[in-house]
């Protein structure tokens, strides 16, 4: 490597230092004083209240320790942490979309980020997504086997592999659970995302499926990049809000994507308990 290029890669270092997520990680583990931390989930719309009934569970505004709070309806901006299983986990209650206004890609990075720092080398990513495989019915939930990436970002710096990013055995292990509480698999799909914020046309939801997607979103892959980039292991798991555009007449609804969520979440829920109880 030429000096030249050395000084750029640690330029991202210091640009990456800078957007502060090394300090929301200290603010995280003063305010759980030395509570072990190996886990963290990001709870995509539906699941906002996971872990609110469990009975240890703790909760502090993002805000109080420095994260930004997200501007979309059912992102709460709440951080919990809770014992599941042998696991110390971390629960984000609301992401930061790229899509709001004038918000910069670091700090929608700024909760995976500080959660790895934390301690969570491990990390559940979820997310509502439309379907773009024509077998995906709303209500489903399927696994993340691997992206496309039309967010129109990346998140890091040169040149990080993005082989195995949603890390095969937390799969299987996912897979083992569901076996056991369904009798059979999830489907293991390819998410697309978009920055949005609108839904896509019909032409493009053909254009992804011809392209190898199976479902679409607007969150969740410049965060897997993020971690991969740290040496994290990311488990995706996606909930089938809707049909894609174009798949069944009429428009698509956020507030319909929402019901479709909350309708979910009991089942969401389950199962992520039951994969966290698994985990190694
Ligand atoms: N497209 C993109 N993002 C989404 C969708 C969709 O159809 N549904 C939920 N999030």
């Amino acid at each position: 490597m030429n000096a030249s290029h050395k000084t750029t890669l640690e330029n991202y270092r210091v640009d990456r230092a800078k957007s502060g997520y090394l300090q929301r990680s200290v603010n995280i583990t003063k305010w759980l004083k030395g509570k072990e931390i190996d886990l963290a989930v990001i709870l995509g719309s539906g699941l906002g209240d996971y872990g609110k009934d469990h009975s240890d569970t703790m909760e502090i505004p993002y805000n109080s320790v420095g994260l930004p709070i997200a501007g979309v309806p059912g992102h709460a901006g709440i951080l919990r942490y809770s014992k599941i299983g042998r696991h110390g986990v971390l629960l984000f209650s609301g992401r930061k979309h790229l899509y709001e206004p004038f918000v910069e890609l670091d700090t929608t990075l700024m909760a995976v980020r500080a959660a790895f720092h934390a301690g969570a080398t491990t990390q559940i990513l979820t997310c509502a997504t439309g379907s773009v495989n024509l077998k995906y019915r709303p209500g489903q939930l399927v696994l993340i086997k691997d992206h496309i990436n039309y967010l129109g970002v990346d998140p890091t710096q040169p040149f990080v592999a993005m082989t195995n990013v949603y890390d095969e055995g937390l799969r299987k292990d996912a897979q083992c659970v569901a076996s056991r509480l369904y009798g059979r698999r999830l489907a293991e799909g390819v998410l697309t995302s978009k920055r949005g914020p609108s839904f896509e046309t019909p032409a493009e939801i053909k254009a992804l499926r011809v392209l190898g997607a199976d479902m679409a979103g607007m969150s969740t892959i410049h965060e897997a990049m993020a971690l991969k980039e740290l040496g994290a292991r990311v488990l995706g798991i996606s909930l089938i809000t809707n049909y894609g555009a174009g798949i069944v007449p009429g428009d698509i609804s956020h507030e319909d994507n929402s019901k479709q969520g909350e309708k979910a979440a009991k089942r969401f829920s389950h199962l992520l308990t039951s994969i966290i109880g698994r985990l190694k």
